[in-house]
Parts: structure tokens; C-alpha cells; sequence
């Protein structure tokens, strides 16, 4: 990145710069705005794995890392199976995600379905609210719960942050089938090195969406997969 007489910032100076025009939005619209314009940087800038990026780009990608940190733990909060999102649980979640597919919408790189019954009564179940707490102390449910349906060849979601009313994300892995290599999430802790995050059926994710960069690789042939997401604010 450079300024007006063309001499490069350091990344650190960039992050700081990033933090002050946070710290001086007037309004959550202003913030909304903000995020929505390092979004697109974010999108540009991000390498996927396998992708090449010029010196400039990756020192600009690492300082929107670094500023982003400000606004939240840009890693995940947690990674694994959960007790009570036992096998029965996934299952009956994964029904009812099929039986909404058909009257999925189209977004951009998926299909969504906001939650039926039993994924609403998930999202402000008493266990998942202590199991957040227990992570992010103060954190509240929104209760709101998507379908998330990656299902034709290209499908995926570039490294983005989220802007989105909710920040907390818990992701729920409820059906993934593929033939070759598996698409990955993609995650950003530290800068411009991609972190592939495998995850199987079952598995949970916990992750602050608006300070953490993250992707969807672009699914292959004959792949599909199915995500449950749950909303939380964090305080
Ligand atoms: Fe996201």
C-alpha cells in the first residue's frame, strides 16, 4: 500500500489506520460500511490456496488481517463434535434441511433456507446457549438458523468477512458427499496463509464471521454439501 508521495506503508501502520477509522464511525451504518469495503479488499486480495499473490497485495491482505483482529478473535473459537449434537440429532437436523432443498433461493455460490423446526429450536436451545457461553462469555442467540446447501460443480464462497446483522457464527456440518478431493473451509488467522479446515459430518465450528477472514472452496464434480448456521451475538 502507498501513500500520496508513493512510499509504501508498513502493514502495521495500515492496521492502524484501519483501527482509527473503525474507532471513528459515528454510526453502526458507518461501521456497516467498512466492513462492507474491506470485504471486497478482502475478496481481491485473498489468496486461495494453490493462488500466487505480488509482495503489495500480501502485505495489504496481512494489514486488514491485523485490523480486523481489533474488532474480534480473528481465529476459530472451537472445532469438533459436541455431545449433545449427538448422531440422532445431526440426523434429524439433515432431514429436515433435505426436506426444505426443494424450496431453497438462490444466492451467490449456494442455496439457503432459513431453519424449520427443529434447527429454530436448536438455535436457543438451553445446551447450545451454555456451550456458547462457555466460549464467549455474554454471547446471545439470535435465533435465527440457515440451510446452507453447496450442491453443483463451482459452487463456494470466496475469502470474505461477514457483514451480516449476527457476527458469532456456529457452523454444523450435516452432509457432505464428494468423489475426488473434498472442498475445504478456508481460514485466515494470520495473514495470507490459507488454513484448509477439514471437517466431516457432524463436526461444529465456532468463529467470530466479521473479524475472521474465511472461504468456501469451490466444490467438484458430483460433490454436495450441506451446512447448518446458527447466529449469535456476541454480546
Ligand atoms: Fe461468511
Amino acid at each position: 500500500m502507498r501513500n500520496s508521495d508513493d512510499r509504501m506503508e508498513s502493514p502495521q501502520s495500515v492496521a492502524v489506520g484501519i483501527g482509527r477509522l473503525f474507532e471513528q464511525a459515528g454510526s453502526q451504518a458507518e461501521v456497516d460500511n467498512l466492513r462492507a469495503l474491506l470485504c471486497s479488499a478482502v475478496e481481491r486480495l485473498a489468496p486461495l490456496p494453490g493462488d500466487q499473490r505480488n509482495e503489495i497485495e500480501t502485505q495489504a491482505f496481512g494489514a486488514i488481517v491485523e485490523g480486523l483482529k481489533r474488532f474480534g478473535p480473528a481465529a476459530l473459537l472451537f472445532k469438533g463434535g459436541i455431545d449433545f449434537l449427538d448422531f440422532a440429532c445431526i440426523q434429524s437436523l439433515a432431514v429436515e434441511a433435505a426436506g426444505l432443498f426443494p424450496r431453497a433461493s438462490e444466492a451467490q455460490g449456494h442455496l439457503y433456507h432459513p431453519g424449520g423446526e427443529v434447527a429454530n429450536s436448536l438455535s436457543v436451545s438451553p445446551e447450545l446457549c451454555r456451550f456458547m457461553q462457555d466460549l464467549v462469555p455474554e454471547c446471545q442467540p439470535t435465533g435465527i438458523a440457515s440451510y446452507v446447501y453447496y450442491c453443483r460443480p463451482g459452487h463456494g464462497i470466496p475469502p470474505h468477512i461477514d457483514t451480516n446483522m449476527f457476527l458469532l457464527n456456529v457452523l454444523i456440518v450435516l452432509e457432505h458427499a464428494y468423489s475426488g478431493a473434498p472442498s475445504n473451509l478456508v481460514i485466515y488467522p494470520d495473514g495470507p496463509t490459507p488454513i484448509t479446515v477439514k471437517l466431516a459430518p457432524g463436526d461444529v465450528v465456532v468463529f467470530d464471521g466479521g473479524s475472521l477472514v474465511h472461504a468456501r472452496e469451490k466444490l467438484g464434480v458430483d460433490e454436495r454439501l450441506s451446512i447448518l448456521t446458527i447466529g449469535f451475538h456476541p454480546r
